[in-house]
């Protein structure tokens, strides 16, 4: 029984899809960072979620990488309740530890005009990390206008609205299991 109006979507990737997917990237960041942060002399991987978006692909992207890893997070606003980008982007939350010196991952839901990732990066670029990368679960190619090389990818998709697994609307629909694409309302409607 639904206890809440939905609005109408369209699954585009549903909970075995998308576990999948999160599964082969965990995979592939092992296998990319293994040699550099796990043996005696390595530090682990510090891996930074972006809130809110990130954490539901954070928290199962994470339990597949077999490495020492640190989860930090940062609180970063740019879009509002509105389903355009400002491009005026507003850090909420910081790090807690240092990053020079170590091998970061940048971890966001999506990526659409870019404008917050290339923000972000710029931002812990000049904090002196070893490397930085970046893994989206999403991203728009056709929108992406700040030129942002995502290293680990989930899915492209066209230029639509999505929500679930994380992603909101007017801060609802985080915690749908699967990305669904908002459709409009042709309620009353034959
Ligand atoms: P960008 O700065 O345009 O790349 O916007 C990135 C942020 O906008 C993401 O972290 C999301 O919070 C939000 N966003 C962009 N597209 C969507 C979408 O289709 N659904 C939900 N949020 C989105």
């Amino acid at each position: 029984m639904a206890f809440f109006t939905q609005p109408r979507l369209e699954v585009l990737f549903d909970k075995e899809a998308i576990a999948k997917r999160v599964a082969a990237l965990g995979k592939e960041i092992t296998q990319h960072y293994r040699d550099d942060v796990a043996g005696p002399d390595g530090r682990g991987l510090v891996v930074v979620g972006i809130l809110k978006g990130s954490f539901v692909f954070l928290a199962d992207l994470v339990r597949h990488i077999d490495l020492p890893v640190q989860i930090e997070f940062m609180g970063c606003s740019s879009y509002g309740d509105a389903t355009e980008s400002s491009g005026a982007v507003q850090v909420t939350q910081d790090l807690t530890k240092p990053v020079s010196g170590r091998h970061v991952i940048v971890v966001e839901d999506i990526v659409d005009t870019g404008l917050t990732m290339r923000y972000l990066l710029d931002n812990l670029q000049s904090r002196g990390p070893k490397s930085l990368k970046v893994a989206s679960l999403l991203e728009k190619p056709e929108k992406n206008r700040a030129n942002i090389k995502v290293d680990f990818l989930g899915f492209s998709i066209p230029d639509q609205f999505v929500v679930g697994y994380g992603l909101d609307a007017g801060g609802l629909y985080r915690n749908l299991p699967f990305v669904g694409l908002v459709l409009p309302d042709t309620a009353g409607q034959s």
